[in-house]
Formats: structure tokens, C-alpha cells, sequence
């Protein structure tokens, strides 16, 4: 049976590929239950990631992209042209998933493009090439992810604790994980750390998912209630604080999980640093500030619910907006595969995306 993966996939895996369809683990099921979701059509794969079977931002690129190789698969197109027709109309079905992270187009649009440039290669052809496409997005991410950690490392403090929100993981990317995989990197470089996982009402991503994960690499980790965070950063606890992105604006703006804005704005009042680390495909150098950036409002059930059980009484009304915005006047660097950019966001940004400036 073929199976599709990196060279050097890392432990923890979001999914398996394999020619009998994308195996994705059930990431509402964790950490009680380590079980696979069996997605073989392109609607699936688009009801899992909005059902948050899988989720983060890179996860759900490269999700998308393999969902659109299983799309292409049951496309029926004797000619090029009516398979690039149909292979837009699932890359457009695919779209609908989720609206905020950015790195959902990004794949798509890669892949669609892809397909588009090989101008001499027919239906049967295409599919292989498109595998291959899906594939080199994953092991790219994976890849960025290990250059990521090694930048961002350096940030962090030789020991002491960090605060984190949500889960910006190996579960969220291609495998080691953003802001996780800067905390890995420290850790693999010697530095005495332990972790601080806000447990992110309401999916509760980091108690279950940044516990899990910090578990299975060995690094000492503890939840605490999203509320805490500020009497444990004025009693001295929180040395720095380092989240994930779905969507970075040209200025620097951030958008990530709900709550990460009240994390900057509390790190800022006790002078500690805050970080966000993310790849280059995070950037939506299109959206000049957040206030682009569209923010997804998820069901109030949600709220009302938590692990099952109803919360709230009935007939009580619930808001869930499922991300905010961090301006860039609040966040001490944003850490890339490229390398760390520093203040005036809006000048290096491009410089260091474009590899014409290095990092600091
Ligand atoms: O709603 P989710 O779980 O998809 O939100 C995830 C986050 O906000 C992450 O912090 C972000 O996607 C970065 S993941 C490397």
C-alpha cells in the first residue's frame, strides 16, 4: 500500500495518507481517545476541518490540499481543460471550510496554480503531480517549522517558565509545531523551561492538546484556567510569552484563538515579552491591517456546552468569535522560517520574507 509522508515525519502526526484516503486524528476526541476520522472525498475532508476534526492554521492547509488530491482523484475529465474546471470548483468548495486562516487559500491557490503550469501534462498526470504538490507543502511546513525553532529558540530565556494559548503544535502543523516547536527547539538546545498552557475556553485546545503534546515530548507542562493568566504573570511566574497565528496583516496585526490579545495586552503591562511564531504561508501581505482580516464567529453551543454538558441555563444567548486581533504595537517579535522580524513590522516584513534581509 502507498503511503504519502515526509522523510522525517515528526512523533506526533495530525493524519496519516495513505492510498485508502487521509486518516485525520480525531482532535475533539483527545487527549481521552487517540482515534483516526477515514476521509476518501474532497466534502469530507472539507466537513472535517470544519468540524474541527483537524485545526491550526498550517493543519488545515495542508488538510485542504490533500482534500483537493482526493477531489482530483474522483474528477471523471477525459480533457486538461474540464479537469482544471472541476479541480477549481472543489478548490473553491474547500475554501468554505473556515474563513481566518490564511494558509487554507494558500495551499489551494499553490495547488491550483500548480496544476495550471503544467501545460503539457493530461488527467492521469496531473493527479501524481498534485500528490507531489500536497506532499512538498507538508514536508515544507515541517521543514520551517525545525528552521522556526532553531531562530526563536535564542528568544527565550535559559530557564523559567512560558506562557502559551491555545495549541500552536505538532497537532496544528505539519508536525513539531510553531510556537511549541520554538519551546522544543529551546528545550533541545538545553534550556531549562517549563510551559503554562491556557486551557482556551471554549474548544479547550490547550488543556487538551498543548498538555497532551508537551506529555509526549517530556516537557514539564501545567493548565491553568484562561483567567490566571495575568496574577501569574504580576507574581513574577511568566519569563516570556510565545502563541501561533492564523493570519499575520502586512503591519504586523495578528490574528489568533480568542484570547491571545488579552495575553499581549496583560504581557505588556508586566513588561514581558510576547512572541508569535508562524511560517511565511501565515502572511497575507494582501491585508494591510487586521481590520481585514475576517474573523470567524463559531456556534453559541459551544459556549453553552463544555465536554457534553450544558453550562449556561437555557435561553441564554452565547457570543463565540473564535479568534482576535493583536495589534503589532503589542508583539516583541514574530518569529519565521526566515528568520525573527523585529519593529517597524510594516518595513521588515517583506524584507526578511523576501530573504533580503537576515535576521538579527
Ligand atoms: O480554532 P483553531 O483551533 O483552528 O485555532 C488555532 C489557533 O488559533 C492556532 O494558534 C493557530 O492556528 C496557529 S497553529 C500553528
Amino acid at each position: 500500500m502507498r503511503v504519502f509522508e515526509p522523510a522525517e515525519p515528526d512523533t506526533i502526526r495530525a493524519w496519516r495518507w495513505t492510498e485508502r484516503g487521509l486518516y485525520l486524528l480525531d482532535q475533539r476526541l483527545l487527549p481521552r481517545r487517540e482515534v483516526y476520522v477515514r476521509c476518501r472525498t474532497w466534502r469530507e475532508v472539507r466537513k472535517a476541518i470544519r468540524d474541527m476534526v483537524v485545526r491550526g492554521a498550517p493543519a488545515i492547509g495542508i488538510t485542504a490540499a490533500i482534500g483537493l488530491v482526493l477531489g482530483a482523484e474522483g474528477l471523471r475529465a477525459r480533457t486538461r481543460r474540464a479537469f482544471l474546471a472541476g479541480l477549481r470548483r472543489i478548490a473553491q468548495g474547500l475554501a468554505k471550510a473556515r474563513p481566518t486562516a490564511v494558509n487554507l487559500f494558500w495551499a489551494l491557490d499553490r495547488m491550483v496554480r500548480r496544476a495550471e503550469n503544467e501545460t503539457d501534462a493530461g488527467p492521469g498526470e496531473l493527479v501524481e503531480i498534485l500528490r507531489r504538490e500536497a506532499l512538498s507543502i507538508w514536508e515544507e511546513d515541517l521543514a520551517a517549522n525545525r528552521r522556526m525553532g532553531r531562530f526563536g529558540a535564542d528568544l527565550l530565556p535559559e530557564e523559567g517558565t512560558v506562557l502559551t494559548h491555545c495549541n500552536a503544535g505538532a497537532l496544528a502543523t505539519g508536525g513539531y509545531g510553531t510556537a511549541l516547536g520554538v519551546i522544543r527547539a529551546a528545550v533541545e538546545a538545553g534550556k531549562r523551561l517549563s510551559v503554562l498552557a491556557d486551557e482556551t475556553r471554549p474548544y479547550l485546545q490547550g488543556a487538551r492538546l498543548t498538555a497532551w503534546e508537551m506529555k509526549k515530548v517530556g516537557i514539564p507542562v501545567a493548565v491553568i484556567p484562561d483567567a490566571a493568566a495575568g496574577f501569574l504573570m504580576a507574581r513574577g511566574v511568566v519569563r516570556a510569552v510565545i502563541v501561533g497565528a492564523d493570519r499575520i496583516a502586512a503591519n504586523g496585526d495578528v490574528a489568533n484563538k480568542i484570547g491571545t490579545y488579552t495575553l499581549a495586552v496583560l504581557a505588556r503591562e508586566h513588561g514581558i515579552p510576547f512572541y508569535v511564531a508562524a511560517p511565511s504561508s501565515t502572511f497575507d501581505l494582501g491585508c494591510p491591517s487586521g481590520g481585514e482580516i475576517p474573523i470567524e464567529e463559531r456556534a453559541p453551543e459551544e459556549v453553552h456546552f463544555c465536554v457534553g454538558k450544558r453550562i449556561t441555563p437555557a435561553g441564554t444567548n452565547a457570543v463565540n468569535p473564535a479568534f482576535d486581533l493583536t495589534p503589532a504595537s503589542l508583539i516583541t517579535a514574530l518569529v519565521t522560517e526566515r528568520g525573527v522580524i523585529k519593529p517597524p513590522y510594516a518595513e521588515n516584513i517583506p524584507l526578511v520574507l523576501s530573504g533580503e534581509a537576515q535576521t538579527p
